[in-house]
């Protein structure tokens, strides 16, 4: 694996061979614009044709590729290889009817139903770029897509199914298209029978009409380096970030991982418990176990509640996965609910192999929990949208390499993974540092930012020249694993669902009553993290502050969603802030976690922090128990 480091052409070139190409690359590795490198340049391949179409020609038309389980609708569906190319085939054919070419964007906000996979292969198949919103944005976060990636068409459903309640999907995009200044004129809308929705005869199409009357075509063979999505992610300010993956690197580099990391061959069995709208989604409930002729099982339901703490178990059980992935956040609501893990015993687990984690740091304790109860390994990995797979972990197919608890493993193939300090330096091994990676990144890995090159240089490229900055912190320790620690921008993790604080600052501000805004992450026993503000409101306002605090939790709901979790908000007199008017963030995290904080040497003026001291105690009495700071 080191030779896709000190040779990354060679490496990657043998790999690509996996891939089926319409026409073979010039160039591997291209240069020409570093620090902007692309991979594959000259080669021409289509990524639906190599998820879909191949497997059927080499005799996989019979085998199960999708494997659709809704516990929150009572629906179970299986689609082959061959059903499932037909049905994106005529799909695509649709798209193509209502106007849909290479290049266009197309904007997908949809619940996890097979017609989302079948969306996004759709577009694949023309050419078109898909960019996915999760369900749990709210309308105005879906409009901020929507004229950023300024699509052609939309596709989506009547609603979503939450354990709370029904979602109203159509009215969500309805009101985000009436905020978006991108004028959509076309919606392709499957009704779901739990809530059918009113269609616009003027805008809506109904889905099942348009693809019975649309024609199957073909794969449009696209370059390499033509996008495949956006996927949009949360970066320091409330404007999220428009991550570009190309076809042929991530095609490649799908391919690889999914036996060489996960082990899993074709015709075998991989359940990622994640959502489309999220790049785990995007790698490993669509495209890298289709990429390689594996079953993909798609789960619309919740680790807890749909019914119980079993569902994952019995989702394992029955359709015999080998590998199983989903975030910590997910495994801590189950051994909430199920400490003992006595639903564990309840199924035949023995097709399974090995379980992964991502999204967020595991705890050692959840990790140790699952070891012993299912007797097989637990990978903890670490990548981000940005790279669209692993870059450290444990390469299953491989070496048994040792798992050490509380890292993520070690740099995957391509990925020369440094700690470094502020000034660029390597740090020896175990200091903290912030995490980097040597370019060129190897192919998979953002492309793009969508239409942004100078956001991309400034968000990754600048600070240390060379490297790719990760923005997370962290460790890589003398036997060469990586630990990842936390982020070192405003970006928190609320139950693996990455966002910007500073998107909710944003939210807070806006409010005609607030002066200035707060937002930080504090730690969360299920969720790793939650959303806490402070607000300062203006000095004519004399209103009701519970009322006010009330109000802001709205509005962050109705604005940001209810993914955003965000149930805390104090007023404060004033917030703690550096001789440069920087607002004391970190400080106050470590405040309201009660953990050991020092008066930070930069503060103007250390008796703001004795109020906020206070405000916290009152919040939380144990508080009180701490010395108010070392
Ligand atoms: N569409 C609409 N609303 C959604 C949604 C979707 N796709 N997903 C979540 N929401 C809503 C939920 O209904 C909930 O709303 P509520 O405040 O009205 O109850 C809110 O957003 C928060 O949802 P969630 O984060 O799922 O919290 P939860 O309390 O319902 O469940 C967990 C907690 C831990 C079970 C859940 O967060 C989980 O399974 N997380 C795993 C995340 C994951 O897979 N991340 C991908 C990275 S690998
Ligand atoms: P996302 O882009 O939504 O996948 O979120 C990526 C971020 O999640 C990373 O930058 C990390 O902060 C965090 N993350 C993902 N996987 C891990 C992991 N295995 N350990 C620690 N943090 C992780």
């Amino acid at each position: 694996m080191s030779q896709a480091v000190t040779d990354p052409v060679k490496f990657w070139a043998e790999q690509a061979e996996a891939i089926v190409w319409d026409k073979p690359w010039d160039t591997v590795l291209d240069e020409s614009d570093a620090p902007f490198y692309r991979w594959f340049t000259g080669g021409r391949l289509n990524t639906c044709y190599n998820a879909l179409d191949r497997h059927v020609e080499a005799g996989r038309g019979q085998q199960p590729a999708l494997i659709w389980d809704s516990p929150v609708s009572g629906q179970t569906a299986t689609y082959t290889y061959a059903e499932l190319t037909d049905a994106v085939a005529r799909l695509a054919g649709a798209l193509r009817a209502a106007g849909v070419e290479q290049g266009d964007r197309v904007v997908i906000y949809m619940p996890m139903v097979p017609e989302a996979a079948m969306a996004m292969l759709a577009c694949a198949r023309i050419g078109a770029i898909h960019s996915v919103v999760f369900g749990g944005f709210a309308a105005p976060e879906l409009a901020k897509r929507i004229d950023d990636a300024e699509p052609a068409l939309i596709l989506s459903a009547s609603c979503g199914i939450e354990p709370s309640g029904v979602v109203d999907y159509k009215g969500l995009l309805d009101r985000a298209l009436s905020l978006a200044t991108h004028p959509v004129k076309k919606c392709l809308i499957l009704q779901r029978e739990k809530q059918r929705c009113a269609l616009d005869p003027e805008k809506d199409q109904d889905w099942v009409e348009a693809v019975a009357a649309a024609e199957p075509v073909d794969c449009v063979p696209v370059d390499a380096t033509h996008p495949l999505y956006i996927l949009y992610t949360s970066g320091t300010t409330g404007r999220p970030k428009g991550i570009v993956r190309d076809h042929g690197g991530h095609a490649v580099a799908l391919q690889w991982t999914m036996r060489n990391i996960y082990n899993v061959e074709p015709g075998e069995v991989m359940f990622t418990a994640s959502d489309i709208g999220w790049v785990v989604g995007h790698s490993y409930i669509v495209y890298g176990p289709l990429i390689n002729g594996s079953t993909t099982v798609m789960y619309e339901g919740k680790p807890v509640g749909t019914p119980d703490a079993s569902a994952f178990w019995r989702v394992i059980s029955q359709y015999k996965a080998k590998a199983f992935f989903t975030a910590p956040t997910a495994l801590r609501a189950i051994r909430k609910d199920d400490s003992d893990g006595q639903w564990i015993g309840h199924y035949d687990l023995s097709s399974l192999k090995a379980f992964f984690l991502a999204g967020e740091r595991s705890d050692p304790d959840s990790v140790r929990w699952a070891e012993r109860l299912l007797g097989v390994p637990v990978y903890d990995h670490w990548w981000q949208t940005e790279t669209g797979w692993a870059i450290s972990g444990y390469s299953a197919g491989i070496e048994a390499l040792p798992v050490k608890i509380g890292s993520a493993g070690k740099p995957m193939p391509g990925y020369d993974v440094q700690a470094l300090d502020e000034d660029g330096t390597p740090l020896p091994a175990g200091e903290l540092g912030n995490i980097a990676i040597k370019l060129p990144l190897p192919p998979g890995t953002m492309a793009a930012l969508w239409r942004d090159r100078e956001r991309h240089r400034e968000s990754y490229l600048t600070q240390y020249p060379g490297y790719y900055l990760s923005g997370d912190s962290g460790i890589v320790d003398q036997d060469g694993y990586v630990h990842i620690m936390s982020r070192i921008d405003d970006v928190i993790n609320v139950a693996g669902h990455r966002l910007s604080t500073g998107g909710m600052e944003e939210v807070l501000s806006d409010h005609p009553d607030v002066a200035e805004a707060a937002v930080f992450g504090v730690r969360d026993a299920t969720k790793g993290q939650l959303p806490m503000g402070l607000i300062v409101t203006n000095s004519s306002f004399n209103g009701d502050e519970q009322a006010l605090v009330k109000e802001l939790i709205q509005r962050v709901r109705d604005q940001i969603g209810p993914v955003a979790a965000f149930k805390q908000c104090v007023v404060v007199p004033r917030l703690p802030k550096t001789r440069s008017g920087k607002t004391l963030r970190g400080t106050l995290r470590s405040m309201a976690n009660q953990d050991e904080w020092t008066m930070p040497a930069t503060i103007d003026d250390p008796t703001i922090l004795e109020e906020i001291a206070a405000v916290f105690d009152r919040l939380n009495p144990r508080a009180a128990d701490q010395p108010p700071h070392a």
